[in-house]
């Protein structure tokens, strides 16, 4: 499988080592509050189970599974809501994980969106940031990794539903994408 990677970007215990500070500061900041954890489906949920299991504040578990339309021909940013989250966010604590952000216009709509249940407050907490190609103006909270434009998959991202099963981040082969293309 590694000739379909350029390199591997972040190895296993480069991640780790990053996922537990990020809980330590995340705790630290949250300090007698109890969170909801909302992981966005697919590609956060490695990244998210290493995370929570480290924090030691109480946490409720929650999922969303969102698509984006509008990529490559237009970004609109437009989102849909494929699965819901099951907490009622009213008057909570939110965080949400994502694995990584790249234009920000899914993370943008997706707070803008849950906003609308007026949370205590919502915060972000992404693996990853491409800051290169952004098109709405966000920063996340708390990021584990800034990164170059480059299409990175494993540790729960995936090209085509592939590599999200590797404990390390790797930068796809730029052939494996532009065969399909
Ligand atoms: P954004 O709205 O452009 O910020 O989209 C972010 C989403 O695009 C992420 O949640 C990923 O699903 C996907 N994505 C962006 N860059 C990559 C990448 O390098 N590898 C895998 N998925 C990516
Ligand atoms: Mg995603």
């Amino acid at each position: 499988m590694t000739k379909d990677f350029l390199k591997v970007l972040l190895a296993e215990n480069e991640i780790s080592a990053r996922v537990e500070q990020l809980a330590a500061e995340i705790s630290k900041d949250y300090t007698d509050k109890e969170i909801i954890a909302v992981c966005i489906l697919k590609g956060a949920t490695l990244f998210y189970s290493d995370l929570i299991r480290r924090l030691n504040i109480p946490v409720k578990l929650d999922f969303m599974a969102i698509s984006s339309y509008g990529y490559g021909t237009e970004s609109t940013g437009e989102i849909r809501i494929k699965k819901d989250m099951e907490n009622d966010i009213c008057n909570a604590h939110v965080l949400i994980v994502e694995d990584i952000i790249d234009t920000g216009c899914t993370l943008s709509n997706l707070i803008e969106m849950l906003k609308q249940r007026r949370p205590a407050s919502i915060k972000t907490v992404c693996l990853l940031d491409k800051p290169e190609r952004r098109k709405a103006s966000i920063k996340p909270d708390y990021c584990g990794f800034v990164i170059e434009d480059n299409f990175v998959v494993g540790y729960g991202l995936d090209y085509a539903e592939k590599y999200r099963n590797l404990p390390y981040i790797a930068i796809l082969e730029p052939k494996i994408y532009e065969k399909t293309m």
